[in-house]
């Protein structure tokens, strides 16, 4: 008999979030950190920084950009790192800059209490990967995103759409798992297409000079030859997707009206979707805007 799966660990705030918080999670999050940064050639932000003195990495994680911002930016007065989870402690190489802080809570909420969040007082503000939990984007740009900004700073997001290509096609289209989880996170206020959604919910908070890179990332190594960049991102995403999704499709499936046998078919249809094949990949995208002077 097949040894029971592990019980997963959860935030426990009464915030939409859908992953777990657990030691599993930091180490996949660890590994896809580092991928995603030989993915985007070493590049692990894209916005045009100069002496940035306050920096945010919100959903940080487990604070791998919270760390870099730290090592990349050492004059910088303060960078916070803010999760509803805490931050586990992480052995990195070199010296831990002494310039970052972590803080734990739903930043929305914390946005309007604490005034390490003061309005108007970042020169830039980073998220990755919100997808699985943030709602209300256009609220999130509009009413806590861009007022933290100071006039003239940076926003980067950087997240996915839930759209997955084989040799450039969409081949998730009919895929009935996917419309299932697209109609429970629709019915929570999610936005399982905030990856290309982000630059729309930008320029209607008042945000401009908003430009969109996109990365494909492969399930698995199939694209190495051309794309030396995505065998890490590659590897990691054909070991640590699939499961995340026996977790993800119930979560957002609840309240659909299925049956445990229902939502167990569709589990299963998705990790027999999400596995390496050669040509399957999906988009990030990293999209920038600024603040107006
Ligand atoms: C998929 S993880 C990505 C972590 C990190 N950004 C990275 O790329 O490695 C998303 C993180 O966002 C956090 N998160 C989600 N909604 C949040 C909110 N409203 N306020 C603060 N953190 C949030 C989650 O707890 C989780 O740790």
């Amino acid at each position: 008999m097949a040894p029971p799966a592990p019980q997963r660990s959860f935030h426990t705030t009464d915030t939409e979030y859908n992953l777990p918080n657990d030691s599993p999670e930091h180490a996949r999050l660890e590994e896809q950190a580092a991928g995603y940064a030989e993915l985007m050639h070493n590049r692990v932000i894209h916005a045009p920084l100069s002496h940035p003195q306050r920096l945010l990495d919100i959903g940080c994680g487990t604070g791998a950009v919270t760390h870099h911002l730290g090592t990349t930016y050492p004059a910088a007065d303060r960078i916070y790192g803010i999760d509803l989870s805490p931050v586990p402690n992480i052995n990195r190489p070199g010296e831990s800059p002494g310039n970052i802080s972590f803080i734990q809570g739903d930043v929305r909420k914390l946005s309007k209490t604490d005034q390490r969040l003061a309005p108007g007082s970042f020169d830039y503000v980073f998220s990755r990967l919100l997808i699985c939990g943030m709602t209300d984007w256009a609220g999130y740009m509009r009413d806590t995103v861009a007022p933290l900004l100071k006039p003239g700073g940076w926003v980067e997001v950087q997240d996915l759409d839930y759209v997955w290509y084989k040799h450039g096609h969409v081949c998730s289209g009919e895929w009935k798992w996917l419309r299932a989880i697209n109609e429970g996170a629709k019915r929570k206020g999610m936005d399982l297409s905030c990856g290309s959604n982000a630059a729309k919910y930008m320029r209607e908070a008042g945000l401009v000079d908003v430009s969109v890179k996109r990365y494909g990332a492969p399930f698995g190594t199939w694209a190495v030859k051309q794309r030396p960049e995505s065998e890490r991102i590659g590897a990691a995403q054909a070991e640590g997707i699939g499961p995340l999704y026996e977790v993800i499709v119930p979560r957002l499936a609840q309240g659909l009206g299925l049956s445990e046998s229902e939502v167990q078919g569709l589990v299963g249809e998705s990790s027999e979707c999400l596995r390496a094949e050669d040509g399957k990949e999906w988009v990030v995208h990293v999209t920038v805007g600024r603040r107006p002077f």
